[in-house]
């Protein structure tokens, strides 16, 4: 059985660990300490818990996938891993300390991917042993249910790494876009301008929080309106992205929204903090102005 190594155990991590158990993978997940990616563990239980009550998983099938799930207390595990896969925060520092470690335990063979969602992917492998065999690995949210992965190469990526990569969002289920290392990749470079911009639209009182994710849900056909989708990616992320499609080009059509800015000066980042352009205390999401 291919074990893979997450490191990181929130929402992303979290979600990854799941769609690769689903898949018959064993996985190690790791966190800052062991509390951390057992919680990540924690989260991954409620969800199949869910499809179970909703008489799409059996019983058994939730707990033998659980039972591929291991949370680790450090890296040292993961020498055993054919993969092994950044997802957390997204801030370089965190990044390359986190690389720099891995790459002490890494396989002679094994892969590193990072699931980035706009640094530099041919930057990030300088932080690594063998950029030959590392590689941008971006999901989307919620991770078992998107079906895409966008497949990154920077400049040092060899055809291996990739060829290998490409099978195993393929073995995932997921449909695969090939994407040269250009900020924000393609789904976010077009999609984080346009949540950006919904809160410009905000800012300027030219229709409320409802009415314009109403008209996006309704006039684009999206599932979710810009401000809903922005809560559930989380604002910093979202203010993260921008900051970096905005410093990385040096265009000022990035420059982040003001109002993006002070909702997470607020602290308010959208679901995982219970509040962002929406309050999620009570049943229903409430908007926040
Ligand atoms: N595991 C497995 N299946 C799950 C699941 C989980 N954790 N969570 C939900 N599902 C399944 C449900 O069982 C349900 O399945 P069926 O259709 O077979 O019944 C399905 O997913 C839909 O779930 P719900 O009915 O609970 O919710 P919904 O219909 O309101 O859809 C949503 C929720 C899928 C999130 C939908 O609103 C949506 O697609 N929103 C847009 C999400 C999006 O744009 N994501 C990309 C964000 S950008 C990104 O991720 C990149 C980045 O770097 C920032």
């Amino acid at each position: 059985m291919q074990t893979i190594g997450i490191i990181g155990a929130g929402q992303m991590g979290s979600g990854i660990a799941q769609t690769i158990a689903q898949h018959g993978m064993k996985v190690l997940l790791s966190d800052i300490d062991r509390p951390a990616a057992e919680r990540g563990k924690g989260a991954i239980d409620t969800a199949l818990t869910r499809l179970v009550g909703r008489g799409k998983l059996q019983a058994n099938e939730a707990e033998a996938i659980l039972a591929r799930i291991e949370p680790v207390a450090d890296l040292a595990p993961m020498a055993a891993a054919s993969f092994v896969i950044e997802a957390a925060t997204e801030n370089e520092s965190v990044k390359q300390a986190i690389f720099e470690r891995a790459g002490k335990i890494l396989g002679a063979d094994a892969i590193m991917a990072s699931n980035t969602s706009s640094i530099p992917i041919t930057r990030m492998a300088n932080w690594t042993p063998d950029p030959a065999r590392f590689i941008g690995l971006h999901f989307f949210n919620p991770v078992p249910v998107m079906g895409l992965i966008e497949v990154i190469p920077g400049l040092a990526t060899s055809s291996d790494t990739i060829a290998r990569t490409r099978a195993l969002a393929e073995e995932l289920g997921k449909e695969v876009v090939e994407v040269q290392d250009e900020p924000g990749f393609v789904v976010n470079r077009i999609l984080v301008p346009m949540l950006n911009e919904a809160v410009f639209v905000l800012g300027q009182g030219t229709a409320s929080i409802e009415d314009i994710d109403k008209g996006c849900r309704i006039g684009l056909n999206h599932p979710m309106g810009p401000l809903e989708l922005a809560d559930f990616i989380g604002l910093d992320t979202c203010l993260d992205i921008v900051r970096v499609l905005y410093t990385t080009t040096g265009d000022s059509k990035y420059r982040p929204a003001p109002l993006l800015m002070k909702y997470v000066e607020a602290g308010w980042l959208g679901r995982k903090t219970g509040k962002g352009f929406y309050d999620y205390s009570g049943e229903a999401p409430v908007p926040t102005r």
